[in-house]
């Protein structure tokens, strides 16, 4: 899919306010700092549409944008950031989980994991919690360029063999980097076909 147009349209942390057109839509979401703008940024070929920083607990409301004038692509929140307050995280959970169980509109999530770490248990918590709720997502490992492609490989098996110990099936899976455009046409052609089926 060739990007054409990419604009922000609001930002919000209740759902019920999120844009109201009936768009398929695709959320990104991830641990804190995992590359969630950035791979956003990478995708639109945008330099600064999603907000990035080096310090984790950036992006702190429901961001959409519009792409193509036929589809909106969500910014989340990163979940798992230990130095927001308690009563902070409870509030990002609460609109988190209402977004993703009443957001008629979406159409896949794209769960980033940092593809230099071993599986963390949050991370597995949060993709058992999309299984559980029958919420269609894909997992995009991110930051490929900060690995060799064999250590890649080998953080990429083992977080086959930790959810296949769930589920029978697994995900489509995606790699990244968003330094160097790696799996941008693979996610862009993913998201054009659901589009035209
Ligand atoms: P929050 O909004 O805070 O949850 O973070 P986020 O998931 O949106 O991460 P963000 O895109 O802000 O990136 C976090 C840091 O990782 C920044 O310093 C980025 O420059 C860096 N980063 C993101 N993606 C990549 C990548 O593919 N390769 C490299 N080398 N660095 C990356
Ligand atoms: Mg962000």
């Amino acid at each position: 899919m060739k990007i054409k147009t990419s604009t922000f349209v609001m930002s919000n942390s209740d759902v019920t306010k999120c844009p109201n057109s009936q768009l398929p839509e695709y959320a990104f979401i991830g641990r804190s700092n995992v590359g969630k703008s950035s791979l956003i940024n990478m995708l639109t070929g945008r330099k600064n549409l999603a907000k990035v920083s080096g310090k984790p607990g950036k992006t702190r409301l429901i961001n959409h944008f519009l792409i193509n004038e036929n589809w909106h692509l969500v910014d989340l929140p990163g979940y798992g950031y230990a130095k927001v307050s308690k009563q902070e995280k409870k509030t990002f959970q609460k609109y988190i989980t209402a977004y993703f169980e009443k957001r008629q509109q979406l159409v896949n999530t794209f769960i980033l994991i940092d593809s230099r770490h071993e599986p963390q248990p949050i991370d597995l918590e949060f993709l058992e919690w999309m299984g559980t709720n029958a919420i269609p997502f894909s997992i995009v490992f991110t930051k490929a360029d900060k690995l060799k492609p064999q250590a890649i490989d080998k953080n990429i098996a083992d977080y086959k063999a930790k959810l296949t110990e769930t589920w029978a099936e697994l995900p489509p899976y995606f790699v990244t980097s968003s330094a160097n455009k790696t799996g941008r046409d693979e996610i862009l052609d993913y998201i054009q076909k659901i589009n035209e089926t």
